[in-house]
């Protein structure tokens, strides 16, 4: 497995499998692996004749007093990880190989990035979209993998794509589970003690939704209310956001359909949790 730091040298070597004829499976990351991230590269291991994996805490998606500095890194377990994984390589630029002096250039995705997520993190998918679109032009994959726990970022992505006629296969993958219903994410290294038990009541929230659903409710105001008054007798919950939307649209949905998504996001403490499910079975395609 190589790790490789520089732009055009990970340029070179696409360009070097292209033309061998190998398929690029391609899974972007901010590191500090979890197993989540091993389910995507198993898939892309099945699906890619090279597969690479980008380490890149990405500074323009996070803002003001967010956790930039703070996030989680260890590139070294990473690539122990890694490379069990059956990864070729690693790309691992830093952050003035990828915006340099004078980097002017930034994606827009509009219209669904301004809710959910994007209304408590300004900017954030801008941030998003614009790493993605370099790592695309840098690693040139045939496909890349990314988790459907970042639900909203999986559609502005896939928004993205088809605007910019990216030819990139985007494959969502099911989102990984602690044994205790926990979703995985290199944030819950944050979560000790008791907030780590108060983070289970996103799965439970979600898990009592679809039961309430299973049995007939179809009123989102209701399960909204329902789930709200669950979340907040966690006495370290706030909630950012508790809705129910159409899953391309990410429009707010008054009945519960076979496209609608429940979206969570809840402050446990100061650590900002989100989870998701479609919440009728029949219609679940990406999960
Ligand atoms: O989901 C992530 O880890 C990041 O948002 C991504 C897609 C790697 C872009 O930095």
């Amino acid at each position: 497995m190589d790790i490789i730091n520089s732009v055009s040298e990970m340029q070179q070597r696409s360009l070097a499998a292209r033309a061998a004829g190998q398929r690029i499976a391609f899974v972007p990351t901010m590191g500090f692996l979890h197993q989540g991230h091993l389910s995507l590269l198993e898939e892309g291991r099945k699906r890619g004749d090279l597969l690479v994996l980008s380490i890149f805490v990405n500074p323009t998606q996070f803002g003001q007093g967010e956790d930039y500095e703070d996030y989680p890194r260890d590139l070294q377990r990473d690539a122990e990880l890694a490379a069990q994984a059956g990864v070729d390589v690693i790309f691992a630029p830093t952050a003035s190989e990828m915006y340099p002096k004078g980097y002017a250039t930034y994606i827009d995705v509009e219209g669904i990035t301004e809710t959910l997520c994007g209304a408590s993190r300004p900017g954030h998918f801008r941030g998003v979209t614009t790493v993605v679109n370099k790592l695309f032009n840098i690693v040139q994959p045939h496909l890349a993998l990314f988790g459907n726990k970042d639900f909203q970022q999986l559609a502005v992505i896939r928004r993205m794509v088809l605007d910019q006629n990216t030819p990139v296969e985007i494959i969502g993958m099911p989102i990984f589970r602690e044994p205790d219903g926990l979703a995985m994410s290199s944030r819950n290294v944050y979560l000790s003690g008791s907030r780590r038990q108060q983070a289970l009541v996103l799965s439970q929230a979600i898990e009592t939704a679809r039961q309430l659903v299973a049995v007939g409710e179809t009123d989102s105001a209701a399960l909204i209310a329902n789930l709200t008054e669950m979340i907040s007798r966690q006495p370290d919950a706030q909630i950012d956001y508790v809705r129910i939307c159409h899953q391309l649209s990410l429009q707010d949905q008054e009945q519960i359909d076979s496209d609608s998504v429940l979206l969570l996001a809840v402050f446990i403490g100061s650590t900002r949790l989100i989870d998701n499910s479609f919440l009728l079975d029949a219609t679940n395609p990406a999960q």
